[in-house]
């Protein structure tokens, strides 16, 4: 697998301000890939991925994909996507199922933090391919690539009733470290969120 060790974006030591944010572009990072799936950059040929998935009763609560997404807004959430990971800002990418060769879902490095060095990890997955084990699959590559780029820190904020992804963060090895009260508003109500975290070691 390429190491993004070799990007030149990033270098452990190397002392990070706030406005390298705008120079990181993360658009170009090599595929990551296991016997599962693969992530990569969002294609326009994904639209129906996105479409599909905003007919999901959840996925547009906790994204920024709007319900009923229609052709052009979908098309109009990819470019933001690609240009969020050209700003550095974030690192959207679709997971591939190599069974089938489709985008069936994604995982993202959001908020990214240069200065501090972390980052919050968000994933989804179309209902039709959940249950496989592909999610966890795209979670361990995506802090794998959150340690190549030298952040130290990833976290997950999950709903405290969501079962399934409490189980992501559990078997990709985050922990618990504890609950936010009212934290995140979800459709109508402020939720209990907990907040899981994996601590990377530092190079
Ligand atoms: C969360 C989500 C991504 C999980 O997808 P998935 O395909 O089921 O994920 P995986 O198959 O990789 O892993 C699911 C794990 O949950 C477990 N699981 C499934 N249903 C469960 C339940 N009701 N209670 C407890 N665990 C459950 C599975 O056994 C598996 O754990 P294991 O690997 O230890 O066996 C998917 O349900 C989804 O897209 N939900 C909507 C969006 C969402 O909630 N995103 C996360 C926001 S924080």
């Amino acid at each position: 697998m390429s190491d993004g060790r070799n990007l030149g974006t990033t270098r452990s030591g190397t002392s990070r301000t706030r406005t390298q944010a705008r120079t990181v572009n993360l658009r170009d990072l090599p595929i990551r890939r296991d016997d599962r799936v693969l992530l990569r950059a969002w294609q326009i040929d994904d639209l129906p991925a996105i479409t599909e998935a905003a007919r999901d009763p959840y996925i547009p609560l906790i994204t920024s994909i709007p319900p009923d997404c229609s052709p052009a807004e979908g098309s109009f959430w990819l470019h933001r996507q690609w240009n969020q990971a050209a700003e550095g800002r974030g690192l959207p990418l679709a997971i591939v199922d190599q069974a089938v060769g489709e985008a069936v879902g994604m995982v993202t490095l959001n908020s990214i933090d240069w200065t501090h060095r972390r980052a919050a990890v968000g994933y989804w997955l179309l209902p039709r391919h959940r249950g496989r084990g592909l999610v966890t699959s795209a979670v361990r590559l995506v802090v794998e690539l959150a340690r190549d780029l030298d952040l130290l820190r990833v976290e997950a904020l999950v709903e405290v009733d969501n079962q399934e992804s409490q189980a992501v963060c559990r078997a990709t090895g985050f922990n618990e470290e504890g609950t936010l009260h009212s934290y995140l508003r979800i459709g109508e109500h402020n939720r209990d969120m907990i907040m899981f975290a994996r601590v990377l070691p530092e190079s």
